[in-house]
């Protein structure tokens, strides 16, 4: 339902580069209607030649032909970038935004106008078309915009529909959950190797756990605790690590990862500049 709209990825950094990645694997957008921007010609031309797509340094040129406008720039850099396409939008033009802490009104803001605006947070698993993703609709956004937001991050992964105030605690969980899903791996593989395994086992052993362990969540939609029991047997090794794990508070420490984390992004949304 996309691949008749042009669409133009502002900021192909790690985020842009991965979106633009899923959206030709899926095939979504023809590579004629893909526009890529960025401050580096030699990174652009390597990106654009390995997908086929267009590049430009120049933001105002680019979002003139398109429909879409996916904004995957550092926080820091949108103030700046809106100010620059502000008065060469079209109402029409959908806006998304996958910039960290930055509300939807403060993007109306910087561009003046009452363009729909959606906001996404993605996480880096969209390298790999894994990428949990958290979509919501500023005021002048409608179905049609939700639709669109949703097949474009389908393209890499999981699609999860919250309320903007919720944003936050989505960066606080999936945003930077990758990170802490890292230690866990590290840790159990160091766990392994403290055990007399070979270091590149150990880790692969951890990492495949982790992917099974959440696909089977996933595909039978059994409570995490509930599958947790079922491979507890009475006395054996499973309950004596898990007793170990909650005399640590391996639990709490999680919950209080995702809080500080959520507290933090708020912290760093109320660091944007008011002209963003
Ligand atoms: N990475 C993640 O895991 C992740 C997860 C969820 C959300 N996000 C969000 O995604 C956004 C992008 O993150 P990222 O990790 O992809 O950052 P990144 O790799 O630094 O990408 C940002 C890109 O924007 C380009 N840029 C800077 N100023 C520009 C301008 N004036 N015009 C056009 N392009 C410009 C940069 O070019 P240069 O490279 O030449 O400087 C860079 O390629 C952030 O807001 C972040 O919060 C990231």
């Amino acid at each position: 339902m996309i691949t008749d709209k042009k669409v133009v990825i502002i900021g192909a950094g790690n985020m842009g580069g991965a979106l633009l990645g899923g959206i030709r694997r899926a095939d979504l957008v023809p590579p004629e209607n893909l526009l890529i921007t960025g401050l580096r010609p030699e990174h652009l031309e390597t990106l654009a030649g390995r997908w086929g797509v267009g590049w430009a340094t120049d933001n105002v040129a680019a979002v003139q032909s398109a429909d879409i406008i996916m904004l995957c720039l550092k926080p820091q850099a949108v103030a700046a970038v809106l100010a620059e396409i502000a008065d060469h939008l079209d109402p029409a033009q959908l806006v998304i935004s996958i910039a960290a802490g930055i509300p939807t009104d403060l993007i109306s803001k910087g561009i003046r106008q009452h363009n729909p605006i959606v906001r996404v947070m993605p996480n880096i698993a969209a390298l790999v078309d894994e990428a949990a993703s958290a979509i919501c609709l500023g005021q002048y956004a409608n179905e049609t915009h939700k639709t669109i937001a949703a097949h474009i991050f389908q393209a890499v992964g999981r699609v999860f529909f919250v309320h903007e105030r919720l944003m936050d605690a989505v960066t606080g969980l999936s945003g930077s959950g990758p990170a802490y899903i890292y230690m866990v791996i590290e840790s159990l593989s160091d766990g392994g190797v403290k055990m007399g395994l070979p270091r590149e086992v150990a880790t692969a052993l951890a990492a495949q756990t982790v992917l099974g362990a959440a696909r089977l969540i996933q595909e039978t939609g059994i409570h995490p605790a509930v599958l947790r029991d079922q491979v507890t047997t009475p006395g054996g090794t499973t309950i004596a690590a898990i007793h170990d794990l909650e005399t640590r508070g391996l639990r709490s420490m999680l919950i209080s990862a995702v809080v500080t984390a959520t507290e933090r992004a708020r912290e760093l949304s109320a660091l944007v500049p008011d002209h963003a």
